[in-house]
C-alpha cells in the first residue's frame, strides 16, 4: 500500500474506533472469517444448478417462499431449538447491540424464524396444509472442518396444519425426488421416532439410569451432557460413548402406542414411496423442539455400514408443540431442510455432469469507436436470447480480441465494425475455420441459434 493510503486507512480506523470502541483492526491484509467463504466464478455453476432445481422442486411441489432476517433475538432460538442444545450453549454468533436488550443473534437455522414469521403474520388463518420454503445463509460458531462452516447455506421446507404421517412422509419424498433430480444416487435416510413430549421424558430417565451404571466409560463431554441434554450422549462420536449407547435402552421402543402407530404409518408410505431409509434408533438430533419423525439424509449407499466421520446432507422433523412454544395457537408442524455446500460436495464425489455449460461460446469483438456502441447493442440482443457471450468492450485492436476469442474457446466470433453499424449488419466469424459471413442485425439471434444447436426462442 502507498504510504498515503496507509495513512488514510489508519485515519479511518482511528475514527471508527473513536466511535466504536470495540472495533478495530488487526491492520493485516483482510481475509474472510475463519468457517466463511468467498462463492468463486467457477464455483458458481454449482450453486445455480442445486438451487435452480432446490426451487423449482419445491414450487412445482406449492411450497411458497417465506424469506426471513438474518437476524434474529437470541430468545427465539433459545426457546425452540433449546436452552441446553450445542447450538446455543456453543455456537450462536452474538451481535453486540447498540441499545442492550434485545440480544440479537445470526440466524443459526430456519425452522425457528420460519415459525416465528407464521405467528408474527397470522399465517395460521391460510387455506391448510400451508407450505412454506426458504433458501439463504446460515451462521453457526461451530469448529470448522471439512464439510463444517461457520456460515453455511440451507434450502429448506415446512409443513403447518397437518399432524398426518403422511406428511412427514411427503416430506421426506419431496426431499428424495430432489436429490434425484440433482442426479444423486448415493444417499440413505436415517429415520427415528422420538415419542411424544412425555414418552420423552420417561425415556430420559431411563436413559439416565443406564448411562449412571457406565458413567466412568464415557467421555468428559458426555459426563456433561449426562446431567445438561442427556439425549445426545446417544449420538456421540466417541467409540467408547458408542459402545455404552449399543446397549441403551431404544426410544422407539419406550414411545406411545399413538407415536409408535404414527411410525408405523410413516414407515408403510416410505416402503410404498420407495425412499430409501434405515431405521436409526440412536438418531436423536441436536434441536429440542422435534416430537415423533426425526430424519437425516446421509451420503451412502443404504445397506452400507456408517463411516465415523460422516455428515449430514440435510435433515428434518415433526415439531408439533412449536408454534405454541413461541406464543402462537397449537398448530402441528413438519419440515425438513439441506445443507448447500453438502449437496455440491456429494454432487461433485458422485461426479455429476451438470450439463450446464457455463462458457460462453460467442465473442462480440468491435472496431473503432462507433462500433463500440453498436457492439454493446449486440450483447444485449445476446443476452436478451440467453446467449452466452464474452466480450472485451475495452480494447481496440482487432487482434488481441481474437487471440482473446482463442483463448475462451468460443466457437463464434461477432464482429462490429463501423461499416456493420451503418449497414445494420455483423460479421459472424467461425472461430476454427476463420471464414467470415456477413449476417443482418435482426437475423443474427436466429443465425447463432442455428449454428450452435439451441432451439429457436
Ligand atoms: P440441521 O441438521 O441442524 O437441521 O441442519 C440441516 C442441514 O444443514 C444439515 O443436514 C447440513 O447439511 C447443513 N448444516 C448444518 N450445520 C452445518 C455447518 N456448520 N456447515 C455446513 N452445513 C451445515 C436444521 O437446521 C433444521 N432446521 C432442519 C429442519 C427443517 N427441521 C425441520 N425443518
Amino acid at each position: 500500500m502507498p504510504t498515503s493510503s496507509k495513512k488514510k486507512a489508519a485515519a479511518q480506523t482511528f475514527r471508527a474506533q473513536q466511535k466504536s470502541p470495540h472495533i478495530r483492526s488487526s491492520g493485516t491484509t483482510p481475509s474472510a472469517p475463519r468457517g466463511m467463504h468467498d462463492i468463486l466464478p467457477p464455483d458458481q455453476k454449482y450453486w445455480e444448478y442445486v438451487l435452480e432445481i432446490a426451487m423449482q422442486v419445491m414450487r412445482g411441489w406449492d411450497f411458497q417462499r417465506l424469506d426471513t432476517p438474518m437476524i434474529e433475538e437470541a430468545g427465539l432460538f433459545i426457546r425452540s431449538v433449546g436452552a441446553e442444545s450445542d447450538i446455543v450453549t456453543k455456537e450462536l454468533f452474538e451481535l453486540k447491540s447498540r441499545g442492550g436488550s434485545p440480544a440479537y443473534v445470526l440466524r443459526a437455522e430456519g425452522t425457528a424464524p420460519i415459525v416465528r414469521a407464521f405467528i408474527e403474520h397470522g399465517l395460521r388463518s391460510w387455506p391448510k396444509p400451508i407450505k412454506l420454503c426458504y433458501a439463504g445463509p446460515f451462521f453457526r460458531y461451530d469448529r470448522p472442518q471439512a464439510g463444517r462452516y461457520r456460515q453455511f447455506h440451507q434450502f429448506g421446507m415446512e409443513v403447518f396444519g397437518s399432524a398426518a404421517p403422511v406428511t412427514d412422509a411427503q416430506l421426506m419424498y419431496v426431499q428424495h425426488v430432489l436429490l434425484r433430480q440433482l442426479g444423486l444416487e448415493e444417499y440413505v435416510f436415517l429415520l427415528n421416532t422420538l415419542g411424544d413430549q412425555a414418552d420423552r421424558t420417561a425415556y430420559i430417565r431411563a436413559l439416565k439410569e443406564h448411562y449412571r451404571r457406565h458413567v466412568r466409560k464415557l467421555c468428559r463431554d458426555c459426563k456433561a451432557r449426562l446431567k445438561t441434554n442427556p439425549l445426545r450422549v446417544l449420538d456421540c462420536k466417541e467409540e467408547k460413548c458408542q459402545q455404552v449407547a449399543y446397549t441403551a435402552p431404544r426410544l422407539l421402543d419406550t414411545v406411545s402406542d399413538e407415536a409408535q402407530a404414527h411410525f408405523t404409518q410413516v414407515r408403510t408410505l416410505l416402503d410404498e414411496l420407495k425412499v430409501p431409509y434405515e431405521i436409526a434408533p440412536g438418531l436423536v438430533r441436536g434441536l429440542d423442539y422435534y416430537v415423533r419423525t426425526v430424519w437425516e439424509v446421509v451420503p451412502r449407499r443404504p445397506g452400507d455400514p456408517p463411516t465415523g466421520s460422516q455428515t449430514s446432507l440435510g435433515a428434518g422433523g415433526r415439531y408439533d408443540h412449536l408454534v405454541k412454544a413461541l406464543g402462537g395457537k397449537d398448530v402441528p408442524a413438519a419440515g425438513g431442510a439441506f445443507g448447500i455446500e453438502r449437496l455440491i460436495d456429494a454432487i461433485r464425489r458422485e461426479g455429476i455432469d451438470l450439463q450446464l455449460t457455463d462458457t460462453p461460446s460467442v465473442f462480440v469483438a468491435q472496431l473503432g469507436a462507433q462500433a463500440k456502441v453498436g457492439a454493446l447493442r449486440v450483447m444485449r440482443l445476446l443476452q436478451e436470447a440467453q446467449i452466452r457471450f464474452a466480450e472485451s468492450i475495452d480494447r481496440d485492436g482487432i487482434q488481441p480480441q481474437l487471440k482473446l476469442a482463442e483463448r475462451l474457446n468460443v466457437a463464434w466470433v461477432v464482429v462490429v465494425g463501423q461499416k456493420e453499424v451503418i449497414d445494420g449488419t455483423v460479421i459472424l466469424r467461425n472461430a476454427e475455420s476463420g471464414m467470415q459471413e456477413v449476417v443482418r442485425q435482426e437475423d443474427l439471434v436466429t443465425e447463432l441459434r442455428r449454428r450452435l444447436n439451441v432451439p429457436q426462442g
